[in-house]
Order: structure tokens, then sequence, then C-alpha cells
């Protein structure tokens, strides 16, 4: 079986989105066969990007809006790969200081980025725990403390490796639809 190859790269200056990276992973993690690289933004490079099949970009909510050192990276580090990354599949988080101080409008600038770069992006329908979705990517009032809010970010990571598993590796067994017994469709 080929590696289904994850990429989970974040921004954190407190440390709270590096805590949802790592539950990320975990959860893309759960899918048989996926490798995982975690990468800070001041560590990653071109070459990990084009090494996944799939990618979760996570940044801290700042101004409602992604870091300027997520956006850094993009504009001056990637972008001259620009067109050479088209088909990725790809999808956001944040951690704010507050709910309603933007994180789904900070996980959609890190979606309008992807799209900019020929990324496949996504969004769960799924509840991760009663209440709980990420229709947007999974967002955390500052650290990952609540059960509920972990179980976001590991949903997040798995759905990634299900959608990696089917769309670059063909396994058709990985589709969500399959697992419906697993799923929580409602909230
Ligand atoms: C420059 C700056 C801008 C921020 N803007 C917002 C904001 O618009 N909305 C919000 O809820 N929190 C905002 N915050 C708070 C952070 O999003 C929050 O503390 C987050 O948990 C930090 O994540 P980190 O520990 O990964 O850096 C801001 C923080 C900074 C430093």
């Amino acid at each position: 079986m080929n590696p289904n190859r994850v990429l989970v790269l974040y921004d954190s200056k407190s440390g709270n989105t590096a805590k949802m990276a790592n539950l990320v992973a975990e959860g893309a993690q759960r899918i048989t066969g996926t490798e995982v690289r975690i990468r800070s933004i001041e560590e990653a490079k071109p070459e990990d990007v084009f090494w996944c099949d799939g990618l979760a970009v996570g940044s801290p909510t700042n101004l409602g809006l992604m870091s300027w050192r997520m956006k850094k990276f993009w504009d001056e580090v990637m972008c001259e790969h620009w067109m050479k990354l088209d088909g990725k599949i790809a999808c956001a988080f944040s951690s704010a200081g507050a709910w309603g101080g933007g994180m789904e409008m900070a996980c959609q600038s890190i979606l309008t980025v992807l799209i900019n770069f020929g990324f496949l992006t996504f969004g769960v329908t799924d509840y991760a725990a009663k209440g709980v979705t990420l229709h947007y990517g999974a967002v955390a009032l500052r650290e990952p403390r609540e059960d509920s809010t972990q179980a976001a970010c590991r949903l997040l990571g798995q759905r990634l490796a299900e959608w990696t598993a089917v769309f670059a590796h063909g396994r058709k067994e990985e589709h969500p639809d399959r697992k419906m017994g697993e799923r929580m469709p409602a909230g």
C-alpha cells in the first residue's frame, strides 16, 4: 500500500494552535497507512507541501484572519510554486481568544489562500460532539481543552486522511459514506 501522506502545518504564538495541530495529526493517524508530518511555520519547507497528499493548515485568529506569519509563508515561500500544487486536498483550523472573535473567518481566510493555489478544500458535515461541528474547519477557544473541541480537531484530521486515501490512493472503503454507522449526523 502506498503511504497516505498528511501534512499538518501550523502557526502558533502562544501554543494553542500547536495543541490543535497535534490533535489533528492524531486524527489523521486513525486511518491505516497514513504518514503524518507536523511542521510549524518556522520549520516548514516547500518540500513538505510537495510531499503531502493533503494538508491541514492552522493559525491563530488574528484580527479575524490568519496570522501574518502564515500569510507570509504562502506569499513569499510558496508563491514561486504556484501552479504546481493543484489537486491536493486541504482544510483549516484556528484558535481564537473569544467565541465570536472570528475563528471561522480565519478558517475561511486560510481556505481562500489554499483555493488560490488549486487545493481542493472541504468542510465537515458531521457533529464531533453534541452541538459541535466543523463546517469551516476545526475551531477552538484558546487551547483545545474540552473533549468536544479535541474531538473536532481529531475528526478534521481523520476526514482529511479519509479523503486523501479515497482520492489520491483509490481506497474507496475509506469514503465516509461507507462508515455511516460511526458518524454523528446531527447534534
Ligand atoms: C495580533 C493578535 C490579534 C488577535 N486577534 C484576535 C481576533 O481577531 N479574535 C479573537 O478572538 N482573538 C484574537 N487574538 C487572540 C488569539 O487568537 C488567541 O489568543 C489564540 O488562542 C492564540 O493562539 P496561539 O496560542 O496558537 O498563538 C489575537 C491575538 C493577537 C496576538
